[in-house]
């Protein structure tokens, strides 16, 4: 595996590559991240894998500065996993200057869910996946890049990105990894003390008894959801969570379901605080 921290190292690692698979990280790599890296590795030439903390995406009150570093670990993982590049870039290299410009996404798309609760994350994360879309796929024909499905909302604004722009980038959904207990594998479980840990699965019980309560009330969604959803976030309230939201959506553009939208079209999301664990996840249905 080779390691390259500028853009012009890695721009070299990759010059006889002509259909770069991507998968950007954070680092603090776990099953889910090193899915996403089989999954993307037939799908190119060149495997690359990024690891940067992008400030631009964390609020001031956020865990940027605690955010798990792993670098040794990681290293080990994504050699055994057949990454061929990773692209590690200090934040010299990537924001060697105040990045000013910045990329604004839709805020229809955006702005709802964690984008309401974190405002301008999706600013932040689009930014940086630009910035790192250009340093991996610039002059290539095609390329390919895997994102997971847990982070469901920033899948769908990326892939919006890549179609309003017109990048030759194809963005690929990897199944979100459970644990035994289907608690969904996240960097931030690393918070977790051993009760909380215990506890965590029950957001995504939460989600599962909503998703069945949208179907079985699919005729008259429209008029229920919000006193479905209210339902959810008491019941994981009465346990001593702070959930943000739970939440059923259309697919397509987590707008509230319409008439006519059952199975197949929807999609539950949620995301409560858990002490001081801040936890999301979701569930096609
Ligand atoms: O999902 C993540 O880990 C980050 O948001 C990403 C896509 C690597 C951008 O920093």
């Amino acid at each position: 595996m080779h390691i390259v921290h500028t853009i012009p190292e890695l721009r070299a690692a990759l010059a006889s590559s002509r259909q770069p698979a991507f998968v950007p990280t954070m680092g603090n790599l776990h099953e889910g991240h090193i899915s996403l890296v089989r999954q993307a590795k037939p799908l190119g030439d060149a495997m690359v894998v990024s690891i940067f903390v992008n400030r631009l995406q964390f609020l001031p009150h956020e865990d940027f500065d605690s955010y798990p570093r792993t670098w040794e670990a990681d290293c080990a993982k994504l050699q055994a996993a057949g990454c061929d590049v990773l692209f590690a870039p200090r934040e010299a290299d990537l924001y060697p200057e105040p990045q000013t410009f910045k990329v604004q996404p839709d805020p229809q798309l955006a702005d709802i869910l964690e984008g309401q609760f974190r405002p301008g994350f999706f600013t932040g994360v689009c930014t940086v996946v630009m910035k790192l879309f250009s340093a991996v796929f610039a002059g290539k024909p095609q390329g390919v890049a895997v994102f997971g499905q847990k982070d469901y909302q920033q899948w769908l604004v990326l892939r919006r990105m890549v179609q309003q722009f017109a990048l030759p980038i194809e963005i690929v959904p990897g199944q979100t990894q459970r644990a035994a207990d289907a608690l969904a594998l996240s960097s931030r479980n690393g918070y977790l003390s051993e009760a909380e840990r215990a506890e965590a699965v029950q957001l995504s019980l939460a989600l599962r008894a909503l998703a069945h309560a949208a179907l079985a009330a699919a005729d008259t969604l429209p008029q229920q959801w919000q006193a479905l959803e209210a339902q959810a976030m008491q019941a994981l309230q009465a346990r001593g969570w702070q959930p943000d939201y739970l939440t059923v959506r259309r697919r397509s553009d987590l707008l509230p379901p319409q008439t006519g939208d059952g199975s197949g079209a929807l999609v539950v999301l949620g995301a409560a605080r858990l002490g001081s664990t801040r936890l999301i996840d979701n569930f096609e249905i």
